[in-house]
C-alpha cells in the first residue's frame, strides 16, 4: 500500500456516547464491533471529543507493555479520582511507583493466606443465610449476597477488628454505600465523603497507638502504617492512607463480586460443568480454613474462574491517553487522544477464540499462553496489572469450595442477562437462583 492509501483515520461510529458513562455502552458497542472491528472511533459528546477503541491484542500489546511509558491513565480514571484522590489507580509516575512499592509487600501469597480465616468466616456467614433460605425453600439473590460477602471481606482485611467499632460509633453501616448505591452520582458522593472522613479518624487513632492491628491478625492499616519505603525510608501521610485503603475497598470489592455473581450465572446455566466442579470438590478434604497452595490445587475450579472472567470481565475496559502520538492498528493516533481497551471484546475475538460466546472452562486446560499473547487480560498487563488477582481467585476458591459442598445452584429462569456496564460490567437486574441442598 502507498503512504496516501493509508487512511489517517480509523472508520467513525456513527452513535456518539460516552464509554462506560451509559448502562448500554457494552451493547452499543457490540454492534458497532460487529459493523467496525478492531480499531474504530466514537464521538464522546461529553468530552467533546473522540474515544479511539482497539480490540487487537497487538494494539494492546503495545498500549500496555511495549509502548506503555507512552501512555497516561485515561479518562475511565478521571472519572474515579474524584472519590480516590491520588490512590494507586489513579496516580501516576513516581509517587505511582513509590506507593506500588509499599504496597505491593502486602499482597505477598504469605500474607494473603492468613487471610483465609477472613474469607471463610464471610463464607460462613452467607452459607448461614442461605441456610435459612434453603430451609423455606426460597431462591437466593446471589448478585447482593457475592456483593455483602466481598465488602466484608475487604473491611475485615483492610481495618480488623475496628469494623466493628466503625459501625457501632456511626449508628449504622457505614459501608452499606458501596453496596447499596449502585449510581456514581452526587448523592453518592456526599455519602462518599462521609465515610472518608470516619476512615480518616480510625486512620489517625491508630497511627497514635503506634500502628498495632486491630485484632489479633495483622491487618492492612497496619501493614500500610508501618509500611516504609526502600529508598527513602519514609511511610505514607494520613491522606496517603485514606486514599489508599478506599482505593483498595473500590479495587478490590465489586470486581470481585462481579467475579462471583457472573460465575455463579455461567455455573447454574451449565450442570455438566457445575458436576464436575462438585466431584473435584467433594475429593478433597473439607479444610476448617483452607490454605491458597491448596485452593490453587483446585484445578477445575480455576479453570472455571479463568473462562468466568473471559466471558465477563469485571473491568470490561480500559482507558488510556496517548502522551505523544503512536501508531495502532495501522493508524497514527495523535498526542493526548482517549484510547480504550476493552477485555470483553478481546476475549471474544473471533481470530484467537473459537466457539468464543460458549462457556467452557476447558479451554484453558492447555496453560497460560493465551495471556502472553495479550489476547486473555482481565486483570490487566504490565507495570499496572492488578495488585489483588491472587487475592481475587482465592476468594473465588474459598467460596467456590465451601458453597459446592452444601448446595447446586440453579437458574430460576433462563432470561437471557443484560449489562450493566458501568465502571463494572455487572448484570442490570440481580440474579435470583434456586439452592438444591445436596444429601
Ligand atoms: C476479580 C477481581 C478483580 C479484577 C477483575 C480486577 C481487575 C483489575 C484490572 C483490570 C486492573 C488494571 C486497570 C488498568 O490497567 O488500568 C486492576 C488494578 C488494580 N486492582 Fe484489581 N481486580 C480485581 C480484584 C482486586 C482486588 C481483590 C484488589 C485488592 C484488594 C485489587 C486491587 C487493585 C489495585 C490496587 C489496582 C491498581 C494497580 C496499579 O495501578 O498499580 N483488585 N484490577
Amino acid at each position: 500500500m502507498t503512504a496516501s492509501a493509508v487512511p489517517a483515520l480509523p472508520p467513525e461510529s456513527d452513535q456518539q456516547f460516552d464509554v462506560g458513562s451509559t448502562e448500554d455502552s457494552l451493547d452499543r458497542m457490540r454492534g458497532i464491533y460487529a459493523q467496525l472491528g478492531d480499531a474504530y472511533r466514537i464521538y464522546a459528546p461529553g468530552r467533546g471529543s473522540h474515544t479511539w477503541v482497539f480490540n487487537h491484542p497487538d494494539d494492546v500489546r503495545r498500549i500496555l507493555i511495549t509502548n506503555h511509558r507512552n501512555y497516561a491513565k485515561g479518562v475511565g480514571f478521571d472519572r474515579i479520582k474524584i472519590l480516590l484522590g491520588n490512590g494507586i489507580i489513579v496516580s501516576e509516575g513516581e509517587f505511582w511507583k513509590r506507593q506500588r512499592r509499599l504496597l505491593q509487600p502486602t499482597f505477598h501469597r504469605r500474607i494473603l493466606t492468613q487471610l483465609g480465616g477472613i474469607i471463610t468466616r464471610a463464607n460462613a456467614a452467607c452459607l448461614a443465610r442461605w441456610d435459612e433460605k434453603a430451609a423455606r425453600g426460597e431462591p437466593v439473590n446471589v448478585t447482593d449476597d457475592m456483593s455483602t460477602m466481598t465488602i466484608e471481606i475487604i473491611l475485615r482485611m483492610i481495618f480488623g477488628d475496628d469494623v466493628d467499632a466503625m459501625a457501632a460509633e456511626s449508628g449504622e453501616n457505614p459501608f452499606a454505600v458501596l453496596t447499596e448505591e449502585s449510581e456514581r452520582d452526587l448523592k453518592f458522593a456526599y455519602r462518599f465523603r462521609k465515610l472518608t472522613t470516619l476512615i480518616g479518624k480510625y486512620v489517625a487513632r491508630r497511627r497514635a497507638a503506634g500502628g498495632q492491628p486491630a485484632g489479633e491478625d495483622p491487618d492492612y492499616l497496619s501493614m500500610m502504617l508501618l509500611a516504609r519505603d526502600k529508598e527513602s525510608g519514609d511511610g505514607m501521610s494520613d491522606k496517603e492512607l485514606i486514599d489508599e485503603i478506599t482505593t483498595l475497598i473500590v479495587a478490590g470489592h465489586e470486581t470481585t463480586a462481579s467475579m462471583l455473581n457472573w460465575t455463579w450465572y455461567l455455573l447454574g446455566g451449565n450442570p455438566e460443568a457445575q458436576a464436575r466442579l462438585l466431584a473435584e470438590i467433594d475429593a478433597k478434604a473439607d479444610e476448617p480454613i483452607p490454605s491458597l497452595e491448596s485452593m490453587e490445587e483446585l484445578h477445575y475450579g480455576n479453570l472455571v474462574l479463568q473462562e468466568a472472567l473471559r466471558l465477563y470481565p469485571p473491568v470490561w475496559v480500559i482507558s488510556r491517553r496517548t502522551i505523544e502520538p503512536d501508531v495502532l492498528g495501522g493508524y497514527t493516533v495523535p498526542a493526548n487522544t482517549d484510547v480504550f481497551i476493552s477485555p470483553f471484546f478481546v476475549h471474544r475475538h473471533p481470530d484467537f477464540w473459537q466457539d468464543a460466546e460458549r462457556f467452557l472452562p476447558e479451554r484453558f486446560e492447555s496453560g497460560d499462553q493465551d495471556r502472553k499473547r495479550l489476547t486473555y487480560l482481565p486483570f490487566s498487563a504490565g507495570a499496572h496489572h492488578c495488585i489483588g488477582e491472587t487475592l481475587a481467585i482465592y476468594e473465588g476458591l474459598i467460596h467456590l469450595s465451601k458453597v459446592a459442598r452444601r448446595y447446586r445452584l440453579r437458574r430460576i429462569d433462563n432470561e437471557p442477562v443484560e449489562f450493566e456496564a458501568l465502571i463494572n460490567l455487572r448484570t442490570r437486574k440481580p440474579i435470583f437462583m434456586r439452592l438444591e441442598p445436596r444429601a
